[in-house]
């Protein structure tokens, strides 16, 4: 099957969160299979530009317009090490060549081009898909265009729409219809939402099937508290709204290779993890005891939890326990957190940055991973958690629900600790709970992490779901 995945990152050219991942690991999963030919569209960042590593040889270039504007395409081919998938960068310098990725006055029309940009390059490709397949609000227009001007050139093409955060629309001014995205006013109710444009409307209800990344935020997208405003345009969609629950890309997180380790370990070679929690209380300064260590990898988000975080964290940092967290993010967070740190030396680690490998050690040194999340589409980190032997604590929502079973001491049966409605008291009970396994239970809670480390996460199951549905689309 011929598959054109469409986003504005993938790691590893370009990475500022979890869908840089999927783009990673998917693509590369349904490439497995030698019948599938994939082809990967990005927008050519400054970034991936300044990258020696990355090979991108120039292919061809021509222009696109947003109504008056005449705007230069550039296509660069990535050489990868599969003969069925091919990376294609999309160069415009006056809207890629930039210092970051986005958050810019003029995103809208940034990825409105892009989105425009990529049929283009299709086309010169001579590349005619049997599934389009686009991620996010900044590839959300390319079904419409699709429609609206190049279905011509690519007749027989399905679309698929995954959401992995609906907190990020991509909205504009209604203006921006006329003045960007010069479509016929057949489309201005398509790409219109309450008194806006809103780019991920347009996809939810014109493709063919829309999905998102867990069986569980496909429930919840029909409430209006987890949907940002689109519940009932994404409750219309019925059963053509599903979920697929993420893995995450077991070659590069694999904890018997990880290079970052100071001593790589398997769930057969458990006893090992101990030498990586040593080594990682003499990095961070924290006290060499048996306390169990929490971890956190994580933006500093409300919407991650920190604020549940910060109203128990005095009560928490009272426990016997050692706490250590990597991320940034708001200011009021960084400040209440990196305070607090300084009033527990020894106990409590923060550390303001994002260094991948500290993070892979911290996932290996952990006894435990708190995962709070209000709303969490599905969640990656809880999964490499577990693949490192950190048991989870988590809020059972989106994706944690479905990822993180709770663990019944009686049957051995779930994955980790859990609670159920949003509240620091229940975060700190469920906290409490596996405590007290830990310390009253060391030989159950071994065992609950090393079948934990053996689940499969792979991405082997998801791409063949994948699969299975664009199946059930060119049969539909
Ligand atoms: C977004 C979501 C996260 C999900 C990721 C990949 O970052 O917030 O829950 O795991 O996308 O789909």
């Amino acid at each position: 099957m011929k598959i054109a995945m469409i986003a504005s990152e993938a790691a590893p050219y370009v990475k500022t969160g979890g869908l840089g991942d999927v783009l990673q690991a998917l693509p590369n999963a349904l490439a497995e299979n030698p019948d599938n030919e994939i082809a990967l569209f990005l927008p050519y960042y400054k970034k991936i530009k300044e990258n020696a590593k990355v090979r991108a040889d120039y292919l061809a270039s021509f222009a696109v317009n947003l109504t008056w504007r005449q705007q230069y395409v550039g296509l660069f081919r990535c050489r990868t090490e599969r003969k069925n998938l091919n990376v294609y960068l999309i160069d415009n310098e006056y809207y890629f060549l930039r210092d970051g990725i986005y958050g810019f006055y003029d995103d809208g029309e940034r990825f409105a081009y892009f989105a425009k940009a990529v049929l283009a390059c299709m086309n010169w490709l001579d590349f005619r898909p049997e599934i389009l397949h686009c991620h996010d609000w900044q590839s959300a227009l390319t079904p419409i265009y699709l429609d609206a001007e190049f279905r011509s050139c690519f007749p027989d093409t399905k679309t698929v729409f995954t959401i992995h955060n609906v907190e990020y629309q991509g909205k504009a001014a209604p203006e921006f219809f006329n003045d960007v995205l010069g479509l016929d006013d057949y489309w201005r109710g398509v790409c219109s939402f309450d008194g806006c444009v809103n780019f991920m409307k347009a996809a939810i209800t014109h493709t063919n099937l829309v999905t998102t990344v867990s069986e569980n935020y496909a429930q919840e997208l029909r409430y209006p508290y987890f949907a940002h405003g689109l519940s009932g345009i994404l409750a219309a969609r019925g059963g053509n709204l599903r979920g697929i629950t993420n893995g995450i890309d077991t070659g590069v997180y694999d904890p018997a290779k990880d290079k970052a380790l100071a001593k790589p370990f398997t769930a057969d070679s458990f006893a090992d993890k101990q030498a990586n929690k040593r080594a990682l209380q003499r990095e961070l300064c924290l006290d060499e005891t048996d306390a169990p260590i929490l971890s956190m990898v994580t933006r500093l988000a409300s919407h991650k939890g920190i604020d549940i975080l910060c109203f128990i964290l005095h009560r928490l940092l009272e426990r016997n326990l050692q706490l250590v967290i990597v991320g940034t993010g708001e200011t009021k967070y960084e400040h209440a957190l990196m305070a607090a740190a300084a009033n527990y030396p020894g106990k409590f680690s923060m550390n303001l940055r994002f260094d991948s490998a500290l993070a892979s050690r911290v996932y290996a040194g952990s006894d435990m991973y708190l995962m709070p999340s209000k709303s969490e589409p599905c969640g990656l980190s809880q999964l490499i958690a577990m693949h490192y032997g950190a048991v989870p604590v988590v809020n059972a929502t989106g994706g944690l629900k479905d990822t993180v079973p709770p663990f019944n001491p009686v049957t051995g049966e779930g994955r980790g600790y859990t609670f159920q409605s949003y509240n620091g008291d229940d975060f700190l009970g469920a906290i409490d709970r596996a405590l007290g396994d830990y310390y009253h239970n060391r030989a159950a809670w071994d065992r609950l992490a090393q079948k934990d480390m053996r689940e499969d996460f792979s991405w082997k199951l998801p791409a063949e779901k994948y699969m299975e549905m664009y199946r059930s689309i060119l049969n539909g």
